[in-house]
This record gives C-alpha cells, sequence and structure tokens, in this order.
C-alpha cells in the first residue's frame, strides 16, 4: 500500500527532475547558440582580414607593378644593338630584373587570390580546362620541342571549380613540366573519374624530366621553394607556383600528391571532389 504523502513525494521528486532537465537544456541551448554566435563572428573576421590582406597585396603589387613596366617601357625604346656592348649588357640585366620582379608581383596576387577562398564556383569541364592551359603554355613547349598529349576522350569531366583558378593550377603544373625537361622530352595527361563516399575526378601531368630528389619533395609546395642541381640548365622562376597549385586544390577540398625520381620524371596528381 502506498501511502498518500509518499504519492506526493514522489510526484514532487518528478517535478523537481522535469524542471532540473528544462533548465539544463536552456543552458545548452544558450551556450550552443552563444557559440554558434562567436565562431561566426570569428569567422566573419577571418574572412574580413584575408580580404583586407588580399587588397593590400593587390595594393602593394601594383606599385611594385607600375615603375617596373616603365623601366621595361624604356628599355624597349632604347635601340639596344645601336649601345656599346657594355651598356646593352647593363640594361639587358635590368630588364631580366624587372621581369623577375613584375612575376614576382604577379606570383604573390596569384597566391594572395587562392588564400581568400573566395572562389567562384561553377560546372567546368576539367578536360576542356586542360586544353585551354596547354594552349596557352604551347609557345614554351615548341621552343624547348616539347610534345605534350592530352587525351581526345568523348566524355567531359565536369566539377564545380573556380574556372580561372584550376586553369592556373594547370598552367602552373604544365609549365614547370617544360621548365624542368630537357628539350625533346615528352609530357603526358591523364584524366578519369572515381568514386570514394562522393564522385572525383583523378587528373595527372606526368613529364619524363630531370625529377626532384626524395628529400625535396617534402618541401616542394612551401613558398620560395626552388630546387636546381647543378646538372640542370638554370630555369628562371619565382618559387610561388607550387605554393599557389596547392593553395587552389585544398581551396576545392581536394588533394595533389607528387611520384618523382630524379633523372625519370616527375608525375603531379590531382584529385578533385565534383560537388562540394
Ligand atoms: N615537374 C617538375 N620536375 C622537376 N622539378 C620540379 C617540377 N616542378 C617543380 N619542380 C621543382 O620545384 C621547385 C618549385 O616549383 P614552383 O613551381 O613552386 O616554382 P618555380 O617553377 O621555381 O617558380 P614559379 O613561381 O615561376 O613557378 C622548382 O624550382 C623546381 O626545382
Ligand atoms: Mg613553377
Amino acid at each position: 500500500m502506498v501511502d498518500k504523502s509518499d504519492t506526493g513525494l514522489l510526484e514532487g521528486v518528478r517535478r523537481a527532475l522535469y524542471i532540473n532537465i528544462l533548465v539544463c537544456s536552456a543552458i545548452s541551448l544558450i551556450v550552443l547558440a552563444l557559440t554558434i554566435a562567436a565562431l561566426s563572428r570569428y569567422q566573419r573576421q577571418l574572412s574580413q582580414a584575408e580580404s583586407r590582406r588580399y587588397e593590400m597585396l593587390c595594393a602593394l603589387s601594383h606599385d611594385i607593378r607600375s615603375p617596373h613596366s616603365s623601366i621595361l617601357a624604356l628599355i624597349e625604346t632604347e635601340n639596344l644593338q645601336a649601345n656599346p656592348p657594355r651598356l646593352t649588357e647593363l640594361l639587358c640585366n635590368i630588364k631580366r630584373y624587372a621581369v623577375r620582379a613584375l612575376e614576382m608581383a604577379e606570383g604573390f596576387i596569384q597566391l594572395a587570390r587562392a588564400e581568400t577562398h573566395d572562389y567562384k564556383f561553377e560546372l567546368a569541364d576539367i578536360g576542356k580546362l586542360l586544353i585551354d592551359a596547354s594552349d596557352e603554355i604551347w609557345p614554351q613547349a615548341k621552343q624547348k620541342n616539347i610534345r605534350i598529349s592530352i587525351p581526345t576522350c568523348e566524355t567531359a569531366y565536369y566539377a564545380y571549380v573556380d574556372r580561372d583558378l584550376m586553369t592556373r593550377v594547370f598552367i602552373n603544373l604544365l609549365s614547370n613540366a617544360i621548365k624542368y625537361s630537357p628539350p625533346q622530352a615528352s609530357v603526358a595527361c591523364r584524366i578519369e573519374c572515381y568514386e570514394d563516399r562522393g564522385k572525383y575526378i583523378r587528373c595527372a601531368i606526368q613529364d619524363n624530366g630531370y625529377g626532384i630528389a626524395p628529400q625535396h619533395q617534402t618541401r616542394l609546395f612551401e613558398k620560395f621553394s626552388r630546387f636546381h642541381t647543378v646538372d640542370q640548365p638554370g630555369a628562371e622562376g619565382t618559387g610561388l607556383g607550387l605554393a599557389f597549385v596547392r593553395a587552389v586544390i585544398h581551396g576545392h577540398n581536394g588533394n595533389i600528391r607528387v611520384e618523382s625520381a630524379p633523372n625519370t620524371g616527375t608525375t603531379f596528381t590531382i584529385s578533385l571532389p565534383v560537388f562540394h
């Protein structure tokens, strides 16, 4: 037999328990809401800081670019052949340095843009972007008599990408394949689809050039990393190309890996999710 006072006590305990649960849930909800608000405020501040950094870099690069463009224009107006050899050599050197400074400013702008992650995603055929990139790089390849082969496939490999940035990724990789290969070498591109908890596109750019020593491969994607061995002809560059490539691929939630062996060749393989 249950006493009336026991029932009252039980009811009281149950009510206290309900109130406790309600208060705890309310507190948890308030804490969660505050955390979400703080996180989104932090994310907003971060993206504002990134945009400011990008704008500052653009302004700075513009300020660096205009005097160097003027230097180049002035050199172009000089008739180099009409000058004494010493002066011609000096002007040629100034021209080379001005071109390098311009390339570096351009490299910084591209990298900063890649790091802002302010991308314009649209559906694009990756095979078509690869062809556009190889068209742009063609004069460089022709100069060294290097053949670039791209599969002529019926299939279109569509993915949501920033068309401009992704084309620049391919230009960078193809340009490296040409720069770091001897004349008459060949560059082969492959493209395919695969599934791994989602649809992906895999694209490989393979050269049979000078290759990269294993100890250098870990620092390959760092800014200003350049690895020249004495037996390689010097190739101009700023060392920002692969840092840009990695930033863009990561900005697309993809990944990039390299396989290389000295005097055998190098293959860069990119994996991109079709949807984000
Ligand atoms: N396909 C390749 N074969 C051999 N070495 C390579 C290849 N790609 C890159 N490298 C090495 O990695 C370094 C870094 O490449 P990265 O593209 O970042 O800079 P870069 O080509 O020197 O200059 P740029 O900023 O003009 O691209 C190169 O200097 C080169 O030593
Ligand atoms: Mg490069």
